[in-house]
């Protein structure tokens, strides 16, 4: 039950306070982006990211991720865009001019919690900040890791499936099955993925899945920023792709389990299916984003027919989210009036 989830709305406080606020099991999916060790400040009093050594930084965000696996229902998910940072001193946690290994150490206590590492995605930008660095090379790239509590979870592949590059039969039909096929070659390991699916697809005589092929964990998407921010907010492409996967479109309006798709033909309408005998009706699922910033989660939610929830310790930064928000929704207002 999510009855007294606040929907749409926005927490003004520390995470470590507000979050156990909200109720157990309620949220489908989190994807955010916490304050990385030491590259910024946030300009306000028990902001996380300015611990005097990063196994510190680790633990604070070990403690918020135990809070969002209280709020996540079991087939939740949470998608965590992390960045590194180069030591100083030591007395960060590693030599001077060397990476801390951040994300690597904070995956590392994550998986230590029960969270199981499904992916880790790097998100390169083609628009890197330029560096004067001359004795190593700049850093492009940072880390998105997606963390489940259970092996079996929401994920909706279909929603976020690519074209193929190779051309496809006009007549290939969706509705094959994807079983694991038992083409293993000798000199697959024990831990060695399958293949099977494509192989199947392959000898019917099409060269991918029919509604396009799988994005991979290599994302290159340009940064954003938000005039007024000072720190670079999420670039909403890069919302959009976790959201479309782990927060469904339906949930049920009693348990909140997730409603599924039926798959049909390429281009069938979509039609669903409740999982659940509660017989009630169904709304949209819920986004959690604890570090809100200006905003962007929220922005795409609602662009996404989805729902949201936020916090954020900086009030001048939350008022900023506001008025994103509120812009967007008379941005889509018109919009609509203009095609009426
Ligand atoms: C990387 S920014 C998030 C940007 C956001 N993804 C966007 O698109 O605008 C991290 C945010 O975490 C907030 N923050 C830092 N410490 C916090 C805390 N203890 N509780 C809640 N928010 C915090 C910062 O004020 C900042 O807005």
């Amino acid at each position: 039950m999510n009855r007294s989830l606040p929907r749409n709305f926005l927490l003004v406080g520390d995470v470590r306070t507000e979050l156990p606020k909200l109720p157990a099991a309620s949220v489908d999916t989190c994807i955010t982006s916490p304050p990385y060790f030491w590259l910024r400040n946030y300009e306000v009093a028990d902001q996380i990211g300015v611990e005097g050594q990063v196994n510190l930084w680790v633990e604070e965000l070990r403690l918020v991720l135990r809070g969002v696996a209280r709020v996540l229902k079991p087939q939740g998910s949470v998608w965590l865009n992390v960045a590194d940072s180069y030591s100083r001193h030591p007395r960060y946690g590693a030599p001077a001019k060397s990476l801390l290994l951040g994300p690597e150490r904070l995956a590392v206590a994550l998986a230590a919690d029960g969270w199981i590492v499904r992916n880790r995605i790097a998100w390169t930008k083609p628009n890197p900040m330029p560096n004067s660095v001359t004795d190593r090379l700049n850093a492009t790239w940072e880390f998105m890791y997606f963390l489940t509590r259970s092996p079996r979870y929401y994920f909706d592949l279909d929603a976020i499936r690519v074209p193929h590059r190779t051309a496809q039969r006009s007549d290939a039909r969706a509705d094959i099955e994807e079983s694991p096929a038992p083409i293993r070659p000798s000199w697959a390991g024990p831990l060695a993925g399958s293949q099977g699916g494509l192989h199947r697809l392959k000898r019917s005589g099409i060269p991918g899945h029919p509604r396009g092929k799988n994005p991979g964990d290599h994302w290159s998407l340009a940064t954003a920023s938000f005039r007024g921010a000072h720190f670079a907010t999420f670039p909403p492409r890069l919302v959009e792709r976790p959201l479309l996967a782990t927060c469904p479109e339906r949930v049920c309006q009693r348990c909140g389990r997730a409603w599924e798709r039926n798959r049909g033909l390429v281009g069938d309408e979509v039609t669903w299916r409740s999982a659940c005998r509660c017989g009630a009706g169904w709304e949209p699922g819920v986004v959690l984003d604890p570090f809100f910033g200006a905003g962007t989660v929220g922005l795409v939610a609602e662009a996404q027919g989805r729902q949201w929830c936020g916090i954020e310790l900086n009030p001048q930064f939350a008022a900023m989210a506001h008025q994103r928000l509120d812009a967007a929704r008379l941005d889509r207002e018109r919009g609509e009036r203009r095609a009426a």
